[in-house]
């Protein structure tokens, strides 16, 4: 069902390219009927997308690279002691890395602010357009510029993308949706707006996009998971690093040949 679009005076004039490029894909509709659960607005801070609530109050999602707990502090902070990087293992500076789940760009973020080329995938058309629509808005910015240098972005679903071609990797991420399991007030707003637009079974396929994944990386994939979350798939990872709240399963390529060139390859 395509998302409702409207745009308000201030609508700058590269987002409303976004809108017009996901009407063009059917993903967004000008002509909506009844009152919409979700609505994609295009304002003066770009694209946000609002979920409208029963109670009559409406959740917002505008991704902002630039401020808050998630911005640029967050990026920069990241670094050598982030969780994500740490299990990526020792990757030099300028290793390729694919971020097979695109979503809110933090986890991508952190990877090009650490020096990595990062591609990012997100096969939510909408999400990918809210994700570009903070990318450009963010790409002035004095020292976040350099790494958003460093991070493209792809609106593709990864097996597709990868499907048919020698797409080779250093490392790759994977980040699944996974179903909210506490009760929804306790979940964050982005995640409950996420799981408004991806439905309540979003990413059924992981497991196997994560096969297509070590069939493309040279060194390592690593998969995020709530802490105490089975294994993707029922799958062992090689090792896993804990955090507080999240856990990163590092899963190796299955071809020995391929970890002895990684590990020429990265120094
Ligand atoms: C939990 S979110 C990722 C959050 C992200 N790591 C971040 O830092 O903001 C998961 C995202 O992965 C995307 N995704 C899942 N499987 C995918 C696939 N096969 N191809 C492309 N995107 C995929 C979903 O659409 C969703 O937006």
């Amino acid at each position: 069902m395509p998302i409702p679009f409207r745009a308000t005076p201030g609508c700058p004039a590269s987002s409303r390219r976004l809108g017009a490029a996901l009407l063009e894909q059917g993903a967004i509709t000008t002509a909506p009927s009844g009152e919409p659960e979700l609505e994609l607005v295009c304002g003066p801070e770009g694209l946000t997308l609002v979920a409208h609530q029963a109670s009559g109050s409406a959740l917002a999602l505008n991704i902002d690279l630039v401020g808050g707990a998630r911005g640029y502090r967050h990026a920069r902070a990241g670094h050598a002691r982030e969780d994500l990087v740490r299990a990526l293992g020792r990757l030099p500076r300028g290793s390729r890395i694919l971020d097979a789940s695109a979503g809110l760009g933090r986890d991508a973020l952190v990877l090009a602010a650490r020096g990595f080329e990062v591609v990012a995938i997100e096969r939510n058309p909408v999400l990918a357009a809210l994700l570009c629509d903070a990318m450009e808005r963010a790409s002035g910015h004095p020292a976040l510029g350099a790494s958003l240098d460093r991070l493209s972005l792809v609106q593709a679903d990864v097996r597709d993308w990868l499907s048919g071609n020698d797409r080779i990797f250093d490392a790759a991420m994977f980040d699944p949706m996974f179903p909210p399991r506490r009760k929804d007030a306790e979940v964050k707003k982005e995640m409950r707006v996420l799981h408004r637009l991806l439905g309540a079974n979003p990413d059924p396929d992981a497991p196997e996009t994560l096969l297509m994944l070590l069939e493309h990386v040279r060194r390592c994939v690593v998969v995020k998971r709530p802490l105490h979350a089975p294994a993707l798939g029922g799958r062992p990872p090689a090792r896993s690093l804990r955090g507080r709240s999240t856990r990163f399963d590092v899963y190796l390529p299955a071809r020995a040949g391929d970890q002895s060139s990684a590990r020429a390859g990265a120094g």
